[in-house]
């Protein structure tokens, strides 16, 4: 289904973009700060209390937007399937709650209870990260050796273009539920993500002092519908791939250790894992199969010792020529230069386009020895790629 949505995609794009490339612009030194207000609210999840009620807070004040959203998939995927889908979704998703590791499972019931939206819907909610995602994730080492580590989430390709506002539903319904959240135990943080309310996984995360990590969509024909079909029908040994992060920021207490877990743990679908560490040099982006790591490609190796960046294609293959957001970022940091690395400096590339199109939803910086994490909102009027 993932493909036959690319293949459209891209004949779309071939014919719109016949003339020349996707929209592109030289590198900006002029995009941070941005405006407050597009500054994403913080909600802290209390690990100590019954994962039940732990969201109750962020899903209750976000339930409309919550509700909106849903509303949008539903009548994307109803002109598809003429409702029957979601009819199905309602019907037999909830059973898949029970399958589903602790805490994760318990989550999800009590995002379900506290908003009223059917449990049905709140999986599919939980799985659909897995498919739809594409980003530009960098780290970038200033000359301390401090790091940076920052990412673009770009979702909803194809989802539904709005002649009259030219944007993307998915995109412009998502932009609301952006929270950053602040795990604590016992009062005292444990980690910090940035999540779409609703969404128990993790994208992109910061365990302070010790590690940082996004994960960005990887099209592979094994595809992760497979996995999640093997996994509904009771092949239980491989983690969800929003799940696997999360379970990094809490069971894992160093570069070394998420390293192991992201690479050697199966998952549900491909991915690749970008985890930065706490010290100069620890920078990685970690190429996914299911089963196993097909490529552990460190910083030292890039070419550019400073920098490592990742968007949706393996790092030894040219990208997509039409989605070609790789030579532009590597241009703008190569033009940044390692002594203006910091959170403006990244900002900046990620907020040029074509890094930033109608599909970002948000831009996130972190660092982790402050263990600091900031996150905007992000827009792209007209002209901006893609349409
Ligand atoms: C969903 O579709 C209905 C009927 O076509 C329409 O009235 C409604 O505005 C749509 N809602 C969203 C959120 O797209
Ligand atoms: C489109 O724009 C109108 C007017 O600005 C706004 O009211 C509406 O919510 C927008 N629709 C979507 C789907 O964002
Ligand atoms: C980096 O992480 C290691 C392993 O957790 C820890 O021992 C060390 O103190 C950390 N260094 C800094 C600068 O936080
Ligand atoms: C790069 O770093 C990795 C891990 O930190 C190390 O195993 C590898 O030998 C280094 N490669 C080079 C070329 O220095």
């Amino acid at each position: 289904m993932k493909y036959l949505w690319l293949s459209l995609v891209i004949a779309v794009i071939q014919v719109t973009y016949s003339q020349g490339p996707p929209f592109t612009e030289d590198c900006r030194n002029d995009m941070y700060p941005p405006k407050p207000e597009t500054k994403v609210p913080t909600y802290v999840v209390n690990l100590d209390a019954d994962p039940k009620d732990r969201w109750k807070e962020v899903v209750t004040d976000k339930t409309e937007e919550f509700k909106y959203m849903l509303t949008v998939v539903k009548n994307l995927t109803g002109s598809f399937f003429q409702g029957s889908l979601i009819d199905f979704i309602d019907k037999n998703f909830p059973s898949i709650v029970s399958g589903l590791p602790a805490p994760y499972g318990d989550e999800i019931i009590g995002i379900a209870a506290a908003t009223g939206i059917p449990l049905g819907e709140v999986v599919l909610y939980n799985v659909f990260y897995e498919l739809f995602t594409l980003c530009t994730s960098i780290i970038g080492e200033d000359p301390n050796g401090k790091l940076y580590h920052a990412r673009n989430l770009d979702f909803g390709l194809f989802l539904g273009w709005d002649i009259g506002n030219d944007t993307w539903w998915m995109s412009e319904a998502l932009r609301p539920l952006v929270v950053n959240i602040d795990y604590q135990r016992g009062g005292k943080t444990v980690y910090q993500a940035v999540h779409f309310t609703g969404y128990v996984g993790i994208l992109t995360g910061i365990k302070p002092h010790v590690f940082t990590v996004t994960m960005n969509e990887r099209f592979n024909i094994d595809g992760g519908y497979i996995g999640f079909i093997e996994w509904v029908l009771g092949k239980r040994d491989a983690k969800w791939v929003g799940f696997i992060t999360r379970d990094a920021m809490e069971s894992c207490n160093s570069y070394s250790e998420a390293m192991d877990l992201l690479a050697n743990h199966k998952v549900l679908a491909p991915a690749y894992f970008i985890l930065g560490g706490n010290q100069s040099g620890e920078g990685a982006v970690i190429t996914r199969d299911r089963n196993k790591a097909v490529d552990v490609w460190h910083m030292n190796d890039t070419g550019h010792p400073w920098f490592i960046l990742e968007t949706n294609y393996d790092h030894w293959k040219a990208p997509l020529f039409l989605d070609d957001r790789r030579t532009p970022a590597t241009k703008c940091m190569n033009k940044l230069t390692q002594q203006n690395v910091g959170i403006a400096g990244i900002f900046n590339v990620l907020n040029t386009k074509p890094m930033l199109n109608k599909l970002t939803t948000y831009t996130a910086v972190m660092q982790v020895n402050s263990g600091h994490l900031e996150t905007y909102l992000r827009y792209c009027p007209t002209p901006c790629w893609p349409f």
